[in-house]
């Protein structure tokens, strides 16, 4: 039995590979879980080194339907207790919907909502069953409003901060917390990944780094907290929007977003 495991989802870069670091740092073993192979290697090596914790890793595309059992499976076959679930891996696409790349949309779709879903419906039950254990999903302040030029993402992560909610109200009776980060612009692979580099919310907003995200989330998750926004401007998105005209909240996401050129 491995106990007191973190599973870390996209744990090979950004704000994934920052908490697989705390998590070690905090005396938790690890599974580690992302596409490339090689980054988790690397991550393994390091945290054994320098933390004297265990850490397995197992790479998956998430995207895919059958990885979050598959996922599941190698929890079970080495009895690893999953005491900290980190929903972290998410991707998303800037431009028009209608000129956008289908398959991106639907990557998009099955990552960042079916497979943190499916994960954490797998794990959930034996989760429930410890004493105290904690759930991680990392959501965005694009989960407050529309956002034009990148509306399956914002979508997406109303779906994630929606979800967090409601089943942190149905375990409120349990060990069980879940804590939704919402993380405003953030250095990491993100932006190159998503096709942001014309978009011009990176200039218009403060940048975190992922680390500082990352210990926000860690400790936010550890305290139980069930929305941790990250940074004064962005804790003032919901307020703001709570008290304006949808359109007009719309008007200003895209007006964000707006294209450089
Ligand atoms: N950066 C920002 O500005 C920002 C702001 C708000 C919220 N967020 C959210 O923060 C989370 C982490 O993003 P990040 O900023 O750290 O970006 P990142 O550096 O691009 O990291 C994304 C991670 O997800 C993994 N991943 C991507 N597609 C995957 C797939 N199909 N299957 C399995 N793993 C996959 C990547 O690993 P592989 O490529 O190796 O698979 C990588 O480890 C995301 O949910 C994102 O939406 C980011």
């Amino acid at each position: 039995m491995q106990p007191n495991t973190a599973l870390v989802t996209g744990a090979s870069s950004g704000i994934g590979m920052e908490l697989a670091r705390i998590c070690a740092r905090e005396g938790h073993n690890l599974l580690l879980t992302a596409r490339r192979e090689q980054r988790l290697m690397e991550l393994k090596n390091e945290l054994e080194t320098e933390f004297g914790v265990d850490v397995m890793f197992f790479t998956v595309d998430l995207a895919e339907h059958e990885a979050p059992p598959k996922l599941f499976e190698f929890v079970q076959e080495n009895a690893i207790s999953v005491q900290i679930l980190v929903n972290n891996a998410g991707v998303g696409d800037y431009g028009f919907f209608h000129e956008s790349d289908w398959n991106r949309q639907a990557a998009m779709l099955d990552l960042n909502i079916r497979a943190l879903t499916h994960l954490t419906h797998l794990i959930l039950p034996e989760m429930i069953k410890q004493n105290r254990a904690y759930i991680l999903n990392v959501a965005s302040t694009a989960a407050f409003q529309p956002g034009p030029l990148m509306s399956v993402y914002y979508a997406t992560k109303s779906y994630v901060l929606s979800f967090g909610e409601a089943i942190a109200n149905e375990l409120q009776d349990t060990g069980v917390t879940v804590t939704t980060l919402c993380p405003g612009p953030t250095e990491s692979e993100f932006q190159k990944e998503a096709n942001m580099e014309k978009s011009k919310l990176f200039d218009r907003f403060p940048v975190a780094t992922s680390k500082e995200i990352a210990e926000y989330g860690y400790k936010t998750m550890i305290k139980g907290k069930r929305v941790a926004i990250y940074g004064l401007i962005n804790k003032f998105i919901p307020k703001a929007v709570g008290i304006s005209p949808r359109s007009f909240v719309t008007r200003v996401a895209r007006f964000i977003q707006q294209r450089k050129d």
